[in-house]
């Protein structure tokens, strides 16, 4: 698909920071009145929400790792279709907190499902969308546990091998694309870490085709 649009994603493991972050980017955009669509995985649309239900809200809703996995392509591709690719297309910046890296994280280095039949199977559900920019705020899984204070959902209450894999996964699919992740150390304070991905930003939004107002700049 062509597009003038450009999309932004966040990831890592839970309790990581991610999301703290994300939402700076948003309230920089949004303070110099350029319009941002953000987008939390999974969800964004009715569809995407009710799937959400069922795969976080159920702490003790068995399934598949493949029924999983198909879950959230299934809730993705209803995000892709209804919400990121029209805004992609009308020259947006698209903010998303976790986009397909989480997919390959959680569902392949975490489950044990084969990398590339889950690439593949992504790539159908987003029909090639793919983020031009990652930031993946990393972080030891011990210490990313202990932030999370509120009450665990279905995935994060899975183990602390099960997120030593995800935060290794992550760190593999940086490391193969290192132009477009970004590794964050996320052990810093907020305000560092989001000194660092304003830098980057600005410094891709220059070289990209974007069109944003003068005032963005100023
Ligand atoms: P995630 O979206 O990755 O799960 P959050 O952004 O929600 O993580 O942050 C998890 C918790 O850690 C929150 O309580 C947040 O206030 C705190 N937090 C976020 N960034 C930092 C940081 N750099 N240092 C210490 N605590 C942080
Ligand atoms: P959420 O409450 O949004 O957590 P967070 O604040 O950490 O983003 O829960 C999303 C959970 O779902 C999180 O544990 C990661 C997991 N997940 C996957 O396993 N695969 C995916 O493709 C996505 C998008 C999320």
């Amino acid at each position: 698909m062509k597009h003038t649009g450009v999309l932004i994603s966040f990831e890592g493991i839970d309790g990581s920071g991610k999301s703290t972050q994300a939402q700076l980017l948003k309230e920089y955009f949004a303070e110099r009145k350029v319009t941002v669509v953000f987008v939390r995985e999974p969800g964004g649309t009715k569809a995407a929400e009710a799937i959400r239900d069922v795969l976080l809200h159920n702490k003790n809703l068995p399934m598949a790792d493949f029924t999983e996995l198909m879950l959230f392509l299934a809730a993705r591709a209803d995000l892709v279709d209804k919400v990121i690719e029209p805004a992609l297309r009308h020259g947006r910046v698209v903010i998303a907190d976790r986009f397909a890296d989480s997919t390959f994280a959680y569902q392949a280095y975490g489950r044990g499902i084969n990398l590339k039949l889950v690439k593949q199977l992504n790539e159908t559900a987003t029909r090639g969308v793919k983020p031009d920019l990652t930031f993946l705020v990393d972080l030891p899984e011990r210490e990313a546990h202990q932030r999370l204070k509120r009450q665990k959902d279905r995935m994060e209450s899975m183990g602390t091998t099960f997120h030593q894999s995800v935060r290794l996964g992550f760190r593999k699919l940086a490391a193969a694309e290192p132009r477009r992740i970004k590794v964050l150390d996320g052990r810093r304070r907020e305000e560092e870490i989001w000194n660092e991905i304003l830098r980057i930003t600005l410094q891709f939004l220059r070289r990209s085709k974007i069109e944003l107002p003068e005032q963005f700049w100023r």
